[in-house]
């Protein structure tokens, strides 16, 4: 029974990580060709966050896409542990690259936020604001703990890192199956609807709770001497 467990696990993660892979394929694609639109055409009129006075707000905003997409695309990739235990090269140099994107989407996105500001008004700059410093935080410490050779906490960050990363795809993925399943309910124009105000937190915090209470049940359930510090 054991063995068998042991033999499907890696499997089936290998699985959703595949199906994360292509589902936010798409969104990845669109983000960064917005992205691109953005910082070399005038889409005065076609976009709303594009600001025909807005140098520094349209370089943040449509210049933090690019590397947001980059990070869509690596986060099911760095968890791929056929990848990281055959090409391990590959998983540091990718780590580095994401690592670099992540810091850029996150400090164009916030960027934009203290110029001009999201549409949702000040719970949506708190709650995407506090997304980005998320973002930020988690990559460093990734990054950090993988350096020191502390291997357990690297994997708890980059754990909390990989949701962070494909965070906003989960948030409009959470759209479209609301969107679905109640034709619109609690959504309104400018993102004041109840649900609009609920998905302000709602595409990164339980995810975040949910890998917490993962990481202490597995602490928890460790033979003593095993269990990892937080
Ligand atoms: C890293 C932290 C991030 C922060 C702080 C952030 C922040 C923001 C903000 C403030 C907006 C504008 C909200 C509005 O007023 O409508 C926005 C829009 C957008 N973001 Fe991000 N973002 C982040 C990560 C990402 C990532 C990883 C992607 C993936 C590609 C992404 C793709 C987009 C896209 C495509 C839009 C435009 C949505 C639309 O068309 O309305 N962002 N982001």
């Amino acid at each position: 029974m054991r063995a068998w467990q042991g033999d499907w696990r890696p499997a089936l993660t290998g699985i959703a990580l595949a199906a994360v892979a292509l589902l936010s394929l798409s969104f990845a694609i669109r983000a960064a060709g917005l992205g691109w639109a953005g910082l070399t055409t005038d889409l005065t009129g076609l976009s709303r966050l594009f600001a025909a006075d807005g140098r520094l707000s349209n370089a943040a905003i449509f210049g933090h896409m690019i590397p947001g997409a980059v990070i869509t695309l690596l986060a099911p990739l760095q968890l791929f542990a056929p990848l990281r235990e055959r090409h391990p090269r590959v998983h540091r140099w990718t780590g580095y690259v994401f690592f670099i994107c992540a810091l850029a989407s996150a400090v164009g996105g916030t960027t934009y936020i203290l110029v001009r500001g999201t549409i949702g008004g000040p719970l949506m700059d708190v709650g995407f604001a506090a997304y980005g410093v998320c973002v930020l935080a988690a990559a460093v410490q990734t990054v950090r703990h993988a350096r020191a050779r502390r291997f357990d906490r690297h994997r708890e960050w980059a754990l909390r890192l990989f949701f962070l990363a494909i965070g906003s795809w989960i948030y409009r993925a959470q759209y479209s199956l609301w969107y679905f399943f109640t034709g619109g309910l609690w959504m309104a124009p400018g993102f004041s609807g109840p649900f609009d105000q609920f998905q302000i937190f709602a595409f990164y915090v339980p995810y975040l709770i949910g890998l917490e209470v993962y990481f202490r049940l597995r602490r928890g359930a460790a033979p003593a001497g095993q269990a990892t510090a937080g």
